[in-house]
């Protein structure tokens, strides 16, 4: 068992890692203070995981709510329907909602948990390896807006966040894949030892050995609680975590949300920006080759692609929030395991950079 501390004051909580924890009561108990639980699941992970939840939360008021899979239930249409559940049982204000899936049931559940009679508890029990590193850790709940990816939403922290490694037995490799590049992203950004811990156990890690991936889970969620700490409603320091995102948004919505994986796309937007560091002369090849390889070995895209043109990724990445007179900020390294918010590289690099990893 592993006990990650997020320090956040009188919201703080404890991250648990463990295989097979999800049917342990003394895991959920103790942070329920109410009589009523609203467990929100999709329709895929229900059948594998829920009846175990369940099983955990003996002697309480249960209500499940089963969405569909995918990313198009994360509307405003999805956190209406919940609301109406809530209010029809009718939920009191020590009612806990508990968030069973990957980052999609984990951010709408936490919006309706934050927004249901102005915040009621939260436990987050992420089953994918993204979920499980990154989006159930930090607080941050939401929807999307047609108008906008995760544009609609609120900051409200979890009580405890249950990991139960077991639960990635059924993930698909390309999802676990995807997870790994928001891992090797924490190396990136300010952590070379767990880089390096990477480089040498990544092989554990992708067959799923059970050390290995504790390991990897715990690393990545303390790299994600000291930042969290440090700045939690993102206005200095947080903006790291964004490394490989404002190059990976704009892959994404070259390509409809459809055809790459968020990770996927964070990934070869990541070996973007440290191309970008590597051209200003801020990394050396040798880093350059090593974030390229270990992305590689985790089963991610590092080649450039024919799915998008390098106009389109910049237009795109000129409609980002995070573009101010023009120039765009990116998260760039100084170092493995140093990243730094800059607007203070050569637009021809960039271009450079766009056009050796994009269609002409
Ligand atoms: N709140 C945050 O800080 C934050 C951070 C990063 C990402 N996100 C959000 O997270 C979402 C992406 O999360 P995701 O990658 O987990 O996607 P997801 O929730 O869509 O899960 C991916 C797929 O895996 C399935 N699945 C989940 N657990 C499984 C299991 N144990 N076995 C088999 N299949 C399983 C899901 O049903 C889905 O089909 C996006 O909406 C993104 O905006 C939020
Ligand atoms: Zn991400």
């Amino acid at each position: 068992m592993k006990n990650v501390h997020v320090g956040l004051g009188d919201r703080s909580y404890s991250i648990r890692i463990d295989s097979g924890i999800r049917n342990r009561s003394q895991e959920f108990l103790p942070w329920i203070a109410g009589s009523q639980v609203f467990v929100v699941s999709n329709e895929f992970v229900a059948p594998l995981y829920l009846a175990e939840v369940r099983a955990a939360l003996g002697g309480k008021e249960v209500t499940e709510v089963i969405i569909q899979d995918g990313e198009h239930v994360k509307s405003l249409e999805t956190a209406t329907m919940m609301f109406s559940r809530m209010l029809e049982i009718p939920l009191d204000r020590q009612a806990t909602v508990i968030a069973l899936g990957g980052g999609v049931v984990g951010d709408i559940a936490g919006f309706a948990a934050a927004c249901y009679q102005r915040g009621i508890a939260l436990i987050q029990v992420p089953t994918t390896l993204l979920s499980q590193v990154d989006s159930s850790v930090g607080g941050k709940t939401g929807v999307n807006h047609p108008l906008g990816k995760n544009m609609i939403g609120s900051f409200h922290q979890p009580r405890r966040v249950i990991v139960d490694t077991e639960t990635l037995g059924t993930l698909d490799t390309r999802q676990f894949s995807a997870g790994m590049a928001e891992v090797i992203k924490y190396g990136v950004i300010n952590d070379p030892d767990f880089f390096e811990w990477l480089e040498h156990n990544i092989d554990a890690v992708m067959e799923l050995d059970q050390s290995a991936v504790e390991y990897t889970i715990e690393q990545s969620c303390r790299n994600k609680a000291s930042i969290v700490e440090q700045d939690e409603r993102e206005s200095g320091v947080r903006a790291l975590l964004n490394l490989g995102h404002t190059f990976g948004h704009a892959i994404e919505t070259a390509t409809d949300y459809r055809s790459w994986l968020h990770g996927e796309a964070v990934a070869l937007g990541m070996l973007m920006a440290a191309t970008l560091s590597c051209v200003q002369g801020w990394i050396t090849e040798l880093e350059l080759g090593r974030i390229q390889t270990l992305l590689e070995r985790a089963g991610l895209p590092t080649q450039p692609s024919r799915d998008f043109s390098s106009d389109t990724l910049k237009e795109n990445m000129l409609r980002d929030k995070k573009v101010q007179q023009g120039r765009i900020r990116l998260i760039l390294c100084r170092g493995i395991g140093r990243a730094v918010v800059s607007d203070d590289y050569s637009m021809s690099a960039l271009d450079r950079t766009l056009r050796e990893f994009a269609n002409g």
